[in-house]
């Protein structure tokens, strides 16, 4: 490269005018309006218009008419306004141009399988082979730009409030998140693996024994687990631990950081303290420990005026321990057709739920329901008075085990919030769960298993209930909700051997099992460990939201597809041989082994 450069391109504005200016970056279109070349040349900072023109520089313009989009060049000439009839008002710059009169052409490019532009219509499969085309789209290099921005942000708020960022291993013992783990062979010590972290959990504890006080780090994790639009194997956490604290302490330096970076990245004021919901009444209202309050529909209970019926279906669920719960969709009685609820019921029925009826009440007061005349007058009013019905409204009724009708409710409240158009896209609503349970019962394992991870504390008072009702055990953890996604999770931990040696208990370990996993934390235990507490956010998640995109996979770099394939290494592959034998591995495919 011959020119050196001076600006980049979207620096320069109108108070340049006159100035020499050299800038390099790829040619974005280019347009030859006989005689005379424009194009637009984009770099990381923006677009701006270059003309060749034969009266300004004859060999340059001839020069000019080889480029085509995607060529990397270096131009040299004078930032002049635009001609009256050229300025184009829609976009930045479009007041001003480069005259140019030198040109290097310092790379070639053959034609993209896509156009590097905004508002394109492609699979996204090709974006992903493509990913070094696709992050060259100026939106996709706004996205990574305010990634960046968010982590320093974090970065320099954390180190303002006193915490180190602290690194922690990447090849490590497995780690107990709950998912499976991504394990890595040892080559000089056959048999074993190193497992990559799912957090630095047990590591950011050990900091706090060690007397590092306040420990911060934005890190990479790693799960093996289903994934959706805001899961990837491997994904970004802000992870955060503080020592003498109690929970009211992290809940207060989270959300003050959060309420700063959201009126930073998005200019949204939200008002402090942020709500609270307890596990148990976020269930209850809305049918997810992760609820959207940006809009209300709040469920509907329905059980013990139920059990008083004579409908025996939903009349001896509350003696069974199951509920009647009901989601009322207003003003909708005549926009909802039998097909449409009938489809909704098959739906129901995929989703693990026993069915679904309904009630339809009229504009004229009248009312239709498959189940109408197992009730009385009086038992109708009842309804009406409970769920505050309106002529108009419809009643979607769900009786089941807690968990399924809630869970199916609240899958369809946020269905029909997004379908009704009642979600207001621009509030930001941050909401903290707390009071979760300890734990939870594992149907399929039939064993109490950790609702957060091993570590979380039980609350003071029903550490006497962890080994004889570990059902009513509710912990010091706490997650965080933005807009319906879980932004993060964490807790006040255990910091006593004897009380994690318990929770290993219930948790059906035996004091050998314990030993082998957790023994170096059970010893660091004993030797001074600080009470502490902290929690993870998700990085990925908090710049989808503040990006207003749904998929985290649009802002994450290099992401991994649905199936965890990386489309544009291939990877995972297969490897030799010979380094499967060295690593003491053999492949159960492979028929014969080399
Ligand atoms: P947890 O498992 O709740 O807690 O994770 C914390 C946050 O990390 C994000 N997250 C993910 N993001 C993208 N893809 C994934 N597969 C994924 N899994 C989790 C979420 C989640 O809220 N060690 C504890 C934290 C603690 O107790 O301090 C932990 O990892 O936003």
């Amino acid at each position: 490269m011959l020119l050196k450069r001076s600006h980049s391109c979207g620096e320069l504005s109108k108070s340049d005018l006159g100035k020499n200016v050299v800038l390099a970056g790829w040619v974005d279109t280019r347009r030859d309006l006989g005689g005379v070349v424009f194009i637009e040349l984009r770099d990381r900072s923006g677009i701006i218009q270059v003309v060749f023109s034969p009266e300004n520089n004859k060999e340059t313009h001839e020069l000019s008419s080889k480029l085509r989009s995607e060529y990397v060049i270096a131009v040299e000439g004078v930032l002049r306004e635009r001609p009256e009839d050229s300025i184009n008002k829609n976009v930045y710059n479009g007041d001003i141009e480069v005259y140019a009169f030198k040109l290097e052409i310092l790379n070639t490019s053959k034609t993209p399988p896509f156009e590097i532009a905004d508002n394109i219509n492609v699979d996204e499969a090709l974006r992903l082979k493509y990913r070094y085309l696709d992050l060259r789209r100026p939106i996709m290099q706004k996205r990574i730009k305010l990634r960046h921005d968010v982590s320093l942000f974090v970065r320099n708020y954390l180190n303002e409030k006193g915490f180190y960022e602290i690194e922690t291993p990447m090849l490590t013992k497995r780690t107990p998140e709950g998912a499976r783990d991504y394990l890595v062979p040892s080559r000089v010590h056959p048999g074993n693996f190193y497992a990559l972290p799912q957090s630095p959990q047990i590591f950011k504890q050990i900091l706090m024994v060690a007397g590092y006080d306040r420990y911060f780090q934005i890190v990479r994790c790693f799960r093996d687990e289903d994934l959706r639009a805001d899961r990837q194997p491997e994904f970004t956490q802000i992870d955060i631990e503080m020592s003498f604290v109690k929970q009211e302490d992290v809940l207060n330096l989270v959300e003050n950081m959060m309420v700063s970076l959201i009126e930073k990245f998005k200019g949204i004021k939200i008002d402090t303290p942020i709500k609270r919901l307890s596990y148990k009444d976020a269930m209850n209202l809305y049918g997810s420990d992760k609820p959207d309050l940006r809009f209300g529909m709040e469920l509907i209970d329905l059980t013990e005026m139920m059990s008083k019926t004579s409908f025996n279906a939903f009349a001896e669920l509350k003696e069974k321990g199951g509920i009647v719960k009901a989601l009322k969709l207003e003003n909708m009685s005549d926009k909802i057709s039998r097909n449409e609820l009938d489809t909704l019921r098959d739906k129901v029925i995929k989703m693990g739920g026993k069915g679904l009826t309904w009630f339809i009440f009229n504009q004229d007061s009248s009312i239709k329901s498959p189940i109408l005349k197992f009730f009385t007058e009086n038992e109708i009013n009842s309804i009406k008075d409970i769920a505050k019905i309106n002529n108009g409204d419809v009643l979607l009724i769900l009786g089941d085990d807690y968990d399924v009708a809630s869970d199916i409710l609240g899958r369809l409240r946020l269905e029909y919030g997004k379908k009704l158009n009642l979600i207001d896209n621009s509030k930001f609503s941050l909401l903290w769960i707390v009071d979760f349970p300890l734990f939870e019962w594992d149907k399929e394992e039939k064993r109490w298993v950790a609702k957060h991870h091993p570590f979380t504390s039980p609350k003071l008072k029903h550490i006497e209930l962890l080994e004889t009702d570990p059902g009513n055990c509710f912990a010091n953890a706490y997650d965080l909700v933005l807009n319906g996604y879980e932004l993060g999770g964490g807790s006040i931990r255990i910091h006593r051997k004897d009380l994690q040696q318990k929770m290993f208990k219930v948790l059906g370990l035996t004091d050998e099992e314990a030993k082998q996993k957790f023994g170096f934390m059970m010893d660091a235990f004993e030797y001074g460990a600080p009470p502490h507490g902290g929690l993870a956010l998700g990085l990925d998640r908090i710049v989808m939201l503040l990006a207003d995109c749904d998929n985290i996979r649009d802002v994450i770099p290099f992401p991994k597809t649905q199936t965890a394939t990386c489309l544009m290494t291939n990877a995972p592959s297969s490897v030799e041989p010979k380094l499967m034998k060295e690593l003491h591995i053999k492949s159960t495919l492979l028929k014969k082994e080399e």
